[in-house]
């Protein structure tokens, strides 16, 4: 049966906006790109351009009764209000990560989204890539035996809490919730989440780094200038035990003198995984690597058993300039969204997860203050794997999105 595609447009044309139109216009059936804003409007005009769709503004989107999803890839401080925006307008919202920068406005979104029957998904879905697909199968087929215990990693070295991208200074910038740690905790909690469920309780430590910093991107308008920090948290140190019985450490940290170490390495009874950068879909040169018991000096890199890997990287965007991860898949969630809609199912990424990630940071700051353990309210299910062994074309694997 064929379904009738989504109307989809976008609110926020900046960087990423970039790999997200690309995705969405590479060719998915159930999904038709309409248009995209920005309060910049050069920039919807660029991308409008660039990838065959409508410049529209924020009003033309949100009133055309064609449009069922908006995407919100506006900066981090500006989630809560953007999508509050799109749901009172009566259309599904997915956001880019984090849901919202605090807890309560979050919260706030996903009960107005209840109570409308509206979805909200939210970034990152790299979980759904090629290597975390095929993690989880391995798991799931008892490779490493019982898990046990998952470490996980973001170390950069940005020496300030600003995004290394960030296209313009913003006085929100900086403050709790929008630095690095809330940034990047997404990607390492959704791979967790899609590996072992949800977790249950978090205890941890945080701390905004009180060096004498100066701005080290040399992208970023202020570049060389001094740093100002506004508080918001750039290292964090969480406990987490998942319902399904296995610890997770996750460190999140801007403040290192690497640019990058990412990792994620799951012990088992059985096993061993050392798993790729969670900001990635996996491919190119991104490997899973398994050690068994019985053989515990050798490493098997796993062939995928999921398609959506990442591209090469080498090949330049179709813009011609830099842009952020544009050989990847971001985007593939607002796919499975679409048919989440049609087929009247919950889409793998929703609200419920995203408001866990945001329960889950916040929790950690929480505890460092009052110094407890905080037992989450939040209990997502685990979102559905999708269906092995499709890759190749995108109509291949647009069809394990379809499960
Ligand atoms: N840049 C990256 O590498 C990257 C990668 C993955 C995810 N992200 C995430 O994507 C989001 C956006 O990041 P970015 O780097 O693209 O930021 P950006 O500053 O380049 O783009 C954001 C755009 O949103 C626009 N905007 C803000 N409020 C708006 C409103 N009310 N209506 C219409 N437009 C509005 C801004 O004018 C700006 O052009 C952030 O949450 C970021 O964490 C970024």
């Amino acid at each position: 049966m064929d379904l009738k595609p989504v109307k989809v447009a976008l609110i926020g044309s900046g960087n990423i906006s970039y790999t997200y139109l690309n995705t969405l216009t590479s060719g998915f059936k159930i999904v038709e790109m309409v248009g995209c804003s920005d309060l910049i409007p050069e920039r919807s005009k660029a991308r409008a351009e660039l990838f065959g769709i409508r410049q529209m503004t924020n009003e033309e989107i949100l009133s055309d009764p064609e449009i069922e999803i908006v995407i919100n890839t506006t900066q981090l401080w500006n989630h809560n209000a953007v999508t509050k925006m799109i749901l009172e307008a009566g259309k599904h919202a997915y956001s880019e990560k984090a849901m919202g920068h605090d807890y309560e406005g979050a919260k706030a979104n996903y009960e107005l989204a209840k109570s409308k029957g509206l979805f909200v998904g939210c970034a990152p879905d790299c979980y759904m890539g090629s290597a975390w697909q095929t993690a989880r199968k391995l798991i799931d087929d008892g490779y490493i035996g019982i898990p046990i215990i998952a470490y996980s990693q973001c170390m950069r070295g940005y020496g300030s809490n600003e995004r290394p991208f960030a296209s313009m200074p913003d006085p929100m910038a900086g403050t709790h919730g929008t630095t690095v740690t809330y940034d990047m905790g997404g990607y390492y909690l959704n791979v967790l989440f899609n590996l072992f469920g949800p977790a249950k309780r978090v205890s941890g430590y945080s701390k905004t780094f009180k060096g004498n910093r100066t701005f080290v991107n040399t992208m970023h308008p202020d570049y060389g200038k001094p740093f100002d920090s506004k508080g918001g948290e750039t290292i964090m140190l969480g406990a987490l035990e998942f319902e399904s019985g296995v610890y997770g450490a996750l460190v999140l940290c801007s403040e290192a003198f690497n640019p990058e170490l990412p990792k994620v390495d799951i012990y088992g009874t059985e096993g061993h995984l050392t798993l790729p950068d969670p900001n990635l879909f996996g491919g190119w040169d991104n490997t899973v690597l398994l050690t068994r018991k019985g053989n515990p000096h050798e490493v098997f890199k796993v062939p995928f058993t999921h398609g959506f890997s990442d591209t090469d990287p080498n090949v330049p965007s179709k813009s011609g300039k830099r842009e952020p991860c544009h050989n990847s898949w971001r985007g593939i969630a607002v796919v499975d969204m679409a048919y989440a809609i049609r087929r009247k199912r919950q889409p793998r990424s929703n609200a419920d997860m995203a408001l866990h990630t945001v329960e889950i940071l916040d929790a950690i700051d929480k505890s460092n203050a009052d110094n407890k353990v905080y037992e989450l309210k939040t209990r997502p299910e685990r979102p559905a794997m999708l269906a092995p062994g499709r890759y190749g074309s995108v109509t291949v694997m647009e069809s394990s999105l379809d499960t």
